[in-house]
């Protein structure tokens, strides 16, 4: 089966070198409610020790009625800007990476854009849960190649509202929250990257129904099939062997090896699957970043929301070598190196 790898070559300088675009400000987002595993086990077949002992995890937050996605990517945007020190006006556009967007259409980012008020370019990226990694090959290019100013990338999600309440292989897995980045040129190193995908595996993480292929019916309603169906067993063998060997290309790429990562943060999807890609890859346990207990699944926005975890913990020093790697339906996955500089 094909897949392809995409080189983030910069302007200058060998292939697969990073490009001159750092992270200048990070910030995130997450609703006030904390659902348990013991409230999950209060309504579904499930125990607080199942849910621990295969996933990890032991708590998500649920956004509350009135927030759907937007809210949640507004309030961690405005975040990441105010730590990045610039107002809107200042950003070169906005990108919102999400598997949960408000509606079919429009998309969501020019609703974060107008809510910032601005006219900002704006669209969605949906790599699933690679999609902060996918989004930040594309602000990177976007605020080195073209002159663009700082890009506002997002990863948001209320994931709660597409699960399944009736299916205990699904819905305990999820959460909702948003992470956000400003990347700006000249604000540390971003590269090299490793992208790729494999359509064959769409099934395994679906919704069946509501897009183009399967147009929403009473049947498809009362089939459920506007919920997320998963293969978990699958999808569990592809995400450990995706995320290890996209990162090793990343690191091989970058000339270096597992003991120059200062900090790797794997999408926090099951921290067993973080175990195996850490295991794997060679990283000491210690440089391995896991929050899935408190979060869940929160697709694109994990990476950006443990990030924003890391620098609260005086964890991003100058200097430091991040990796950062995700795998999520589609089949989607990608890796990518950032140096960080002037943390706060
Ligand atoms: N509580 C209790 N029992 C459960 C639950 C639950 N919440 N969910 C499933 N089970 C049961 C199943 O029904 C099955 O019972 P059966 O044997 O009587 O049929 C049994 O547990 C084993 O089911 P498996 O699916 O084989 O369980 P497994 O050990 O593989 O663990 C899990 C399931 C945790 C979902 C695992 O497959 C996994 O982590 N997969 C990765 C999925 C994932 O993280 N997806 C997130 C989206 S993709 C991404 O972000 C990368």
């Amino acid at each position: 089966m094909a897949s392809s790898l995409i080189d983030a070559t910069p302007t200058t300088g060998r292939p697969g070198t990073a490009v001159a675009a750092g992270i200048a400000g990070v910030g995130s987002a997450l609703p006030d409610e904390v659902v348990t595993n013991d409230d999950w086990a209060a309504v579904l077949d499930t125990s607080d020790e199942w849910i621990t002992t295969r996933t990890g995890i032991r708590e998500r937050r649920r956004a509350g009625e009135a927030d759907a996605t937007s809210d949640l990517a507004l309030r961690a945007g405005l975040a990441a800007l105010a730590d990045a020190g610039i107002t809107p006006d200042q950003l070169g556009a906005v990108i919102v990476a999400t598997t949960s967007p408000d509606h079919m259409l429009p998309q969501t980012a020019p609703i974060v854009a107008a809510a910032l008020g601005t006219e900002l370019p704006a669209f969605d990226l949906g790599a699933a849960c690679s999609g902060f990694v996918y989004g930040l090959s594309v602000a990177a290019g976007l605020t080195t190649t073209i002159g663009c100013g700082p890009v506002l990338l997002i990863g948001a999600e209320t994931l709660t509202r597409l699960i399944d309440p009736e299916d205990r292989t699904t819905a305990v897995l999820f959460g909702d929250g948003a992470g956000a980045c400003v990347v700006a040129a000249d604000a540390g190193q971003i590269g090299p990257f490793d992208l790729g995908s494999d359509g064959s595996l769409a099934d395994v993480l679906i919704i069946p129904a509501g897009g183009t292929r399967k147009p929403a019916t009473k049947d498809t309603v009362a089939g459920r099939e506007h919920f997320i169906r998963m293969d978990g067993p699958r999808v569990y063998r592809h995400a450990v062997t995706r995320m290890a060997s996209s990162s090793a290309a990343v690191l091989e790429r970058a000339g270096l090896s597992s003991a120059d990562v200062d900090l790797l943060i794997g999408h926090q999807a099951n921290a067993r699957i973080l175990e195996g890609v850490t295991s794997r890859l060679g990283v000491p346990e210690e440089r391995a970043l896991v929050v899935v207990d408190e979060h869940g699944n929160t697709s694109a926005a994990s990476i950006p929301l443990a990030l924003d975890v890391a620098r609260r913990d005086g964890r991003l020093r100058d200097g430091a070598r991040i990796l950062l790697t995700a795998f999520g339906a589609g089949a989607t996955w990608g890796s990518c190196l950032l140096t960080w500089e002037g943390s706060s």
